[in-house]
Formats: structure tokens, sequence, C-alpha cells
């Protein structure tokens, strides 16, 4: 297994190309399963979770060719012949639920594996499940697999969330492409990721209205055809190297990157006195030479401060000037950097979904673990600005959504290698 060894650094310089989003290309991806013409998608991430998601699509039958170093993905559908995710795939990553929603929309029938507990929280299915159901799904749960039925096809239907979903969002707007008669999904997310799937199967010739806002309205048509699509910024690796600068100082262009894809973050982060502004070519993050100011976070869905922001965000106010209160709203026990953080002597008191952060004047470089893909990074930027060295084990949760993190961190200055433990 891998480590990423990193050294307390001085300020960075230059530029990060950001890639395009992990979370729109899990669910651009299944969107193949809706046509039997083929999608193809421009600008997508080089992560382990993109390969398995092509593993999954290729054990369902689907063909997914990997062009361009992977940064383009040619998909095709029209010889699906099995309809069962397989737990040991689904177990892996848990949007692989993403392809219940088009396997049922298009052939009627579907089975797939229960995604099972996780390390941030419980993170049940039931509304990925209604969902289908307000669509006359048939489903059982036998053996630990949702077996799904709708013999005469999805009927459009309301689906009424009473939490504004991501990924159920996300299966209920692909099946309803293909349900006969108008769906009207309340409460939606309203995340960029779901407007860059809205687009894409209004490119394959679907029929959606609303997507952005938190009611969508889909007018079910017979049959989708191909498109090519290039994916949306990925905003949570842009804010996570937002964030590099803003730790160490200096001043770094984040090369894609838009400010309405995290406003709310862009808010904290000149609330903690750092200066964004939009160049030609992105963003620009520089820090000052005064002090981090600490701020009160609390996580909410789009267009809130997001989840996969506040471990990183963490880091950043462990040095700050003050007591930070960062409020976890999204997901239960997505704490668990705190610990580690605090063996690089933060200042953290947690209280259930409620950390309290006391600013010290440096961090102090330990060995580190991590348990999830976002606790991870925010180590590797507590170690940019901390005193000595900083290990972080277990490199295979950053390879999960981080393409190339050493090379693009070093390439603004930062003294990072990755090791391997053999
Ligand atoms: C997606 C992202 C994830 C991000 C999250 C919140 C992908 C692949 N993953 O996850 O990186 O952290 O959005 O922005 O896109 N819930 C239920 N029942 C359900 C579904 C969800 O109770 O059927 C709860 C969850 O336990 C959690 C909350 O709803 O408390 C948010 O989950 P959701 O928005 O569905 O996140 P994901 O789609 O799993």
């Amino acid at each position: 297994m891998d480590s990423i060894l990193v050294r307390g650094n001085g300020p960075l310089h230059g530029q990060i190309p950001i890639a395009g989003a992990k979370n729109a290309c899990l669910t651009l991806m299944p969107a193949t399963l809706l046509s039997d013409e083929p999608l193809t998608l421009i600008n997508a991430p080089r992560l382990s979770d993109i390969r398995t998601m092509t593993q999954l699509l290729r054990s369902l039958g689907a063909e997914v060719t990997s062009l361009q170093g992977g940064q383009v993905l040619a998909l095709s559908s029209h010889d699906i012949h099995n309809k069962t995710a397989d737990y040991d795939i689904v177990r892996k990553m848990r949007a692989s639920i993403l392809v219940l929603g088009p396997l049922l929309a298009r052939y009627g029938e579907a089975v797939v594996s229960l995604p099972g507990g996780c390390a941030i929280g419980a993170r049940p299915v039931d509304l990925h499940l209604r969902a289908l159901e307000a669509m006359g799904a048939t489903l059982e749960l036998r053996d630990g697999y949702v077996h799904a039925s709708a013999p005469g096809g999805l009927k459009g239907g309301t689906v009424d969330f009473d939490f504004a979903s991501v990924g159920a969002t996300e299966n209920a707007l692909m099946a309803a492409t293909l349900a006969k008669g108008i769906t009207v999904i309340r409460n939606a997310a309203r995340e960029p990721e779901i407007v860059d799937l809205a687009r894409c199967l209004r490119a394959m010739g679907a029929q959606i209205d609303g997507d952005g806002s938190s009611e969508i309205t889909i007018q079910g048509v017979d049959r989708l055809g191909g498109a090519t699509h290039t994916v949306v910024t990925d905003r949570i690796e842009l804010g996570t190297y937002m964030l590099a600068p803003a730790i160490c100082g200096g001043e770094v262009e984040l090369l894609g990157g838009r400010i309405e894809l995290l406003e709310a973050f862009c808010e904290k982060l000149d609330a903690a006195g750092i200066t964004v502004t939009e160049t030609e070519k992105g963003l620009s993050v520089t820090r000052g030479n005064g002090d981090i100011r600490a701020v009160n976070v609390t996580t909410e869905p789009f267009p809130g401060f997001p989840t996969d922001l506040q471990a990183q965000m963490m880091a950043l106010l462990c040095t700050a000037n003050g007591t930070s209160v960062l409020e976890e709203k999204i997901f239960e026990n997505r704490f668990m950097h705190a610990p580690e953080l605090m063996r690089m002597g933060a200042q953290i008191d947690v209280q259930g979904g409620t950390a309290t952060v006391t600013g010290v004047p440096k961090l102090k470089g330990a060995p580190v673990m991590a348990t999830d893909l976002r606790a991870s990074v925010s180590l590797i930027l507590a170690g940019l600005a901390a005193e000595g060295e900083t290990k972080v084990a277990r490199v295979y949760h950053l390879d999960r959504g981080y393409e190339h993190v050493v090379g693009k961190l070093s390439g603004v200055g930062a003294n990072i290698e990755r090791i391997s433990d053999t």
C-alpha cells in the first residue's frame, strides 16, 4: 500500500488544472444504459471510482472504451445481456446504485445489490427506491439485493423527496426520461452535477425542465439517442486545491474554476481573509500576510457549503486566529479526520455533528491515516502547513477521487511525494 509524504512548505505559486467532476461522471456513465446508441464523455477524470463504474457497466454487457489516456470515455449499451449488479462490485462504490433507474427504465427489470454501510454514516438508499415505486416499479428486497420490475415499463408519477438527495434525484431523473407520461420530482437536489446530467440527457433527446431548481419536470419519451457531452468541472477538487495556497500562502490559479460552482465556499474563504478573483482561465487564490480568521461553517445541500469540503476547510481553520464551529448536516460520523488532525497538534472538540476548532499557531507533522476520500486530502493540506514531515497512509482512498494529486501539488511548489510501503 502506498503512502503520501508531505513536508511543511513555503508559499505556493503557479497553476493547477481542475479535472472533470467525479460525481458527475459517475452518473453520466450509467446514462449509457438508457440508449442503444453511443455516448461519448469528454473531460472524464482519471480515477479508480471511474474504473469501478467501467467494470460494473462492462459486467452488464456495455462497451466502455477509454481514449486519450482516460480523458474521453466511449460508451455503448446496444447489447445489455445481464441486468444484475453484483455485490462484489457494488460494495466497492455506493454510486453503483445509479444503474438501477436506467436499467429498470429501459428493460423493465433490474437486480442491484444494496451498497451496505460506509465509513461516513449509514447512508441508506430508501429514497432511490421510493422514487422508483412512485413511477410504478415493484421492488422486493431479497438476499441483500433489490429486485425491481416494471413489466409494462415505468409510468410518470410524482416523486416527493423528504431530503434533497443527490443520488436519488439522479436515479429518478434518469428513470423518468423513458417513463410513460410526465414525472415531477419535488425537493430535487440542485447540485451542478444534476444540471450536468440533465444537459447530457437532453442531448440524448430527453425532455427535462427545471433542473437546477427544486422541482424538475420530465416528459417521458419512447427512446433516447446518442450524444457527446463534456463533463462539468469538479467543484470539490477545485475547492480542495483553492485551500492549498490559502493554507501555505502564495498565489495559485485554478484552471477551469468558476465561482458559481462554489459560492458559499468562496464566501467563507473571503470571511477567513483569503482573496479569490476570477481570471480569464479560472480562479486565482491569494493569501495575504495577515492571519487566517476563524469562521463558522454549516454543511448543506447545494447551494450551501458542500459536505465534501468540510474536512479540507477544517484543515485551514486549525491554524486560524480564534475559534470556529463546523456543523455537519449531511452525513453523521463525518469527522473522522478530527482525531488525526489532533495528532498533528490541532485543538478540536467533536460533539455529535458539531466540531469546535480552536486555532493554534502551527501544526506539527505526524504519521496519520484516513478512512475516507475527503479526510485523506484534508490531512495532506494540513501537512503542507505543518512543521516537519507528515505521512498519510491508505492512499487508495485518495485515488478514488483525486487524479495526480502529487503532480498537481508539486507543480505549484509543494513538497510532496508518493512512497511505496513494501
Ligand atoms: C453524493 C455524492 C457524495 C456527496 C453527497 C452529498 C456521488 C457519487 N456522491 O452522495 O460525494 O458527499 O452527494 O453532496 O455523487 N439519504 C437517505 N436515503 C437515501 C439517500 C440518501 O437517507 O436513499 C441520506 C444520506 O444518508 C445522507 C443524505 O441523505 O444523510 C445525503 O445523501 P445524498 O445526497 O443521497 O448523497 P449521495 O448521493 O449518496
